[in-house]
């Protein structure tokens, strides 16, 4: 294991790699219990004279071969992290062939080739190809590659790699053969292979620019069928990226490989795309409406890489922002445009605020591009992904889709086959629109979230509105300069109609309407109103920006009413229950008065009434702010009075609107029935936001008959969850139906597990411990580890936050634990404490004692580096 209080790396250092590899010929002899690698290297030295370094780690080294000679044991250094190659040096070029052998079964780390049921495995995002053969790993090296696969043909009937597969042949002894050949240079970190029994799905299509390609998607075992949706997914993600991006695909196949033992979500290798099976399999028996749309999202969120990450790849990790900001602003719009753009951004906007602002905000804050890192495992975070697509989305809404598109062209066709740096993304942007947009670079530079502090005047007298607009740094990154804005708003008048923009400003235009704020103090004037209209900033959330603009109770449940777009009537919505919510924690210097609660409740119930109203939409509008939104919203958090305030008013909203609640529920039935549809899914969505309210008043009768007569697995999971989180008569006796039903199905294992760990009351603490304690308990399976230890520390504040310090001390035991089997999976579960620096002082305190000895031990480095930022 590298050492972890070795020096950070840092992006100030970056220097074109001396060395670099500009092809590959691997040979695999594969095995689970002892695997063989022999790889040549084709090097060529630009830097002359400069040494020949290859990282690798935990590689037993047969032997080394410089230029077709055996090098004996001095001729180069092996160390824990790689190789010195002493007489490559000083020369040009030359060929590097080495064997090295492997052992998958024994690679819990799910890093390099490892073993997951019957299938052998490759991941190599970031640094895990050094864990395969020695290698200059470094996304700004791309080689060519050829990969050959050899194994017993009996346990490995399939061998996958990336790219084209360009042979295939039997061999002596039961064992085959099959070649691939990638011709697009390529960087180590995106290599895959995939090996054992599976089934597939295929199609055959024909790309845009004529070129024939089959899709396959590949499940172990030997039914593919719970596959089918996801190779839909991947049909519509390429067709989508034709016409909205004009990217074709860029071989003859497109291979997807479900595993079950995944440490993240999926993964974009050239031509070979692994996933977490939780993102392939799901059929209408077993998936819930938000795991197909997961799927779908995923599935083109990896497609998507081919170009934003793998055409066009990183020149170094602290570029990684480059592809996962703009690869999520590609999946976004993807499900925009195949589904409701306005829910696809209540969605989106929701997770932003209520995770990636606390992730801003806390110990583990971190700008999108940071600085310097120990271990690049630990900024594949919220802040790189979903707040580096908030920027691209803010260049997008500054230039407009048309000038946006020719500067995505201009940055594929400029880039293509090479390493890029955001300086190039925005160069390019900047060049193709003669917008110069580099001064979004900022955005990537600094932590936190700013805020805009909105003043409003009214002189009735001249009939003159101003805003008067102030962009402050963040609360924990005091003195950060003005990033620019680009703010949408609106203006309605007394009946609800939209005023033309402001007469007088000293802003920028932008193309599309609204403003391009760029200094920390703007004042926007509207000439000539015959009353006070009612603004309405940051349409469509156009800013990841925290807004302070203070209306009442009346004006916001005007806001619900009359705003334009369902985006902010949702805001509105929840701005109002925000206001209540702090209300009742009393975490508001001012107590709210009790016309915001009326509001609330008089918006939500017309909601309820308004058959006209979409029922997904309505359904958002029926997620109250969740407590990471609330504890975001004080500087000091209590997180079990925001619990308690939360409960209270969920308890009297039941109440309040008990008839109108079961009524929308009973009229949705029957378009509840209608399949994978839009519409029928909208209506669950509706159904199943309002059950959890309904049977806080009828004892779980609605639920219970919900579960029994389900017509599918949306349906019976949205019913299991109103009854175990509610803890009414029949919740265990469904439970264990329900386990049992599933019990040799792993994803829906962690389904029912996930509710367990949930539940909104102290002891889910011991129900997890006891969960613990039977084979259920799979530490080596991050899906397992996920849905019992993630649910609890993550979305079961109640029993994390308990008084006794209980909770926080199982999280930090598990994760010294979890620590020694896989560390990126122990570091996220870590992540779980980074609000620590906002909690009140009492659960600050045992939070700290809960980490104490988690401090003392040996920790790998993704861990380490966390602890380091985490206060002791
Ligand atoms: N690049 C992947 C994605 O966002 C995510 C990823 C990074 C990953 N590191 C990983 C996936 C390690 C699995 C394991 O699409
Ligand atoms: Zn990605």
């Amino acid at each position: 294991m590298r050492d972890p209080d070795a020096a950070p790396v840092r992006l100030a250092d970056y220097r074109p790699p001396a060395w670099t590899v500009e092809a590959v010929d691997l040979v695999f002899e594969l095995d689970r219990e002892e695997s063989e690698v022999e790889a040549v290297l084709a090097l060529r030295c630009d830097v002359p004279g400069a040494p020949l370094r290859l990282d690798g780690e935990a590689l037993a080294l047969r032997w080394l071969e410089l230029d077709g000679r055996r090098l004996a044991v001095d001729e180069f250094h092996l160390t824990n992290e790689g190789l010195e190659v002493f007489p490559a040096q000083g020369l040009a070029r030359c060929r590097l062939r080495s064997r090295v052998g492997l052992r998958p079964a024994a690679n819990t780390r799910l890093e390099g080739l490892y073993a997951s049921g019957r299938l052998l495995l490759t991941q190599c995002e970031a640094e895990g190809f050094r864990r395969i053969s020695f290698f200059i790993d470094r996304p700004d090296v791309l080689a060519r590659w050829r990969t050959t696969l050899r194994a017993e043909r009996a346990r490995y009937p399939v061998l996958l790699a990336g790219g084209n597969r360009i042979s295939e042949r039997v061999l002596e002894d039961g064992r085959h053969e099959a070649v691939w050949e990638n011709p697009h240079p390529t960087p180590c970190y995106l290599f895959a292979l995939a090996a054992g029994p599976m089934a597939r799905v295929s199609k055959r299509l024909t790309g845009a620019d004529s070129r024939e390609i089959e899709l396959n998607v590949w499940v172990e075992g030997e039914d593919p069928e719970p596959c089918r949706y996801a190779l839909g997914a991947v049909e519509r993600a390429l067709r989508w990226d034709e016409q909205r991006f004009g990217r074709c695909y860029d071989l003859g196949v497109f291979n997807v490989v479900a595993a079950q033992d995944f440490t993240m979500g999926a993964m974009e290798n050239k031509g070979l795309n692994i996933f977490n099976a939780r993102y392939i399999l799901a059929d209408e028996r077993s998936a819930t409406d938000a795991d197909f749309l997961a799927i779908e999202s995923v599935v083109g969120h990896e497609y998507f890489h081919n170009w934003s990450g793998n055409r066009v790849t990183l020149r170094d990790w602290f570029q990684l922002s480059l592809k996962e900001g703009l690869t999520v602003f590609r999946d976004q719009e993807f499900t925009a445009d195949l589904h409701s753009r306005d829910l696809k951004r209540i969605e989106d906007v929701r997770l932003l605020r209520g995770r990636q602002f606390a992730e801003d905000a806390g110990a583990l804050a971190h700008p999108v591009r940071p600085a310097e890192y120990r271990e690049i495992n630990n900024f594949y975070t919220l802040t790189v992904y979903e707040k580096g697509a908030e920027i691209i989305r803010m260049l997008h809404t500054r230039l407009g889709e048309a000038a946006f598109r020719a500067g995505m062209d201009r940055y594929f066709s400029e880039h293509d086959g090479r390493a890029a740096t955001l300086e190039d993304f925005y160069a390019a942007h900047s060049a193709a629109s003669g917008v110069d947009c580099r001064d979004m670079l900022a955005w990537y530079a600094q932590a936190g979230t700013p805020v805009l502090a909105v003043e409003r005047h009214f002189d009735a007298e001249h009939g003159r509105f101003e805003l008067r607009i102030e962009q402050r740094p963040p609360a924990n990154v005091p003195g950060a300069g003005p990033l620019p804005i680009p703010l949408r708003f609106a203006l309605l008048d007394a009946f609800g109609h939209a005023l033309p923009p402001p007469a007088v400003h000293d802003a920028e235009a932008m193309p599309g309407g609204g403003l391009l704020l760029r200094h920390a103090r703007h004042v926007l004037r509207w000439e000539g109103l015959a009353a006070e209209p009612l603004p309405v900033l940051n349409l469509g959330f156009s800013a990841p920006v925290r807004l302070e603009l203070a209306y009442t109770a009346l004006e916001r449940g005007r806001l619900v009413r009359e705003a334009r777009d369902g985006f902010a009537r949702w805001d509105a919505l929840q701005a109002l229950a925000l206001e209540v919510l702090l209300d009742r924690a009393g975490a508001r210097p001012a107590p709210a008065p009790a016309e915001a609660e009326a509001a609330l409740f008089a918006a939500l119930g017309a909601l309820l009434g308004d058959a006209a109203a979409h029922p997904a939409f309505v359904a958002e509008c029926f997620v109250l702010p969740d407590i990471d939104t609330l504890a975001d919203a004080v500087p000091v958090a209590d997180p079990l009075a925001l619990v308690a305030a939360r409960e209270a008013l969920l308890e009297r909203l039941a109440e309040t609107h008990a008839e109108a609640l079961a009524a929308r529920f009973a009229a949705l039935e029957a378009a509840a029935g209608g399949g994978l549809a839009d519409a029928a899914m909208a209506a669950r969505r509706l159904r199943h936001a309002l059950l959890p309210l309904i049977t806080r008043r009828d004892g779980g009768a609605a639920a219970r008959a919900l579960f029994a007569g389900a017509r599918g697995m949306d349906e019976r999971f949205a019913a299991l969850r109103a009854l175990l989180h509610a803890g009414v008569e029949g919740a265990e006796a469904a439970r264990v139906r329900f386990a049992a039903e599933f019990a040799d199905d792993p994803l829906v294992t962690d389904k029912w597990i996930g509710l367990v760990a949930t539940r909104p009351r102290p002891e889910a603490l011991e129900a997890v411990q006891a969960l613990m304690a039977t084979p259920l308990w799979l530490p080596a399976n991050p899906n397992r580890v996920r849905a019992l230890l993630g649910g609890f520390a993550r979305s079961n504040p109640a029993a994390f936050h308990r008084a006794d310090g209980a909770g926080y001390r199982l999280v930090a035991e598990q994760v010294a634990l979890l620590d020694a089997i896989n560390p990126q999976v122990a570091a996220r579960l870590l992540g779980a404490f980074e609000g620590l620096p906002r909690w009140a002082p009492a659960f600050a305190g045992r939070a700290r004692a809960a980490l104490a000895p988690l401090r003392q031990g040996e920790r790998s480095r993704d861990v380490a580096e966390l602890l380091a930022r985490l206060p002791a």
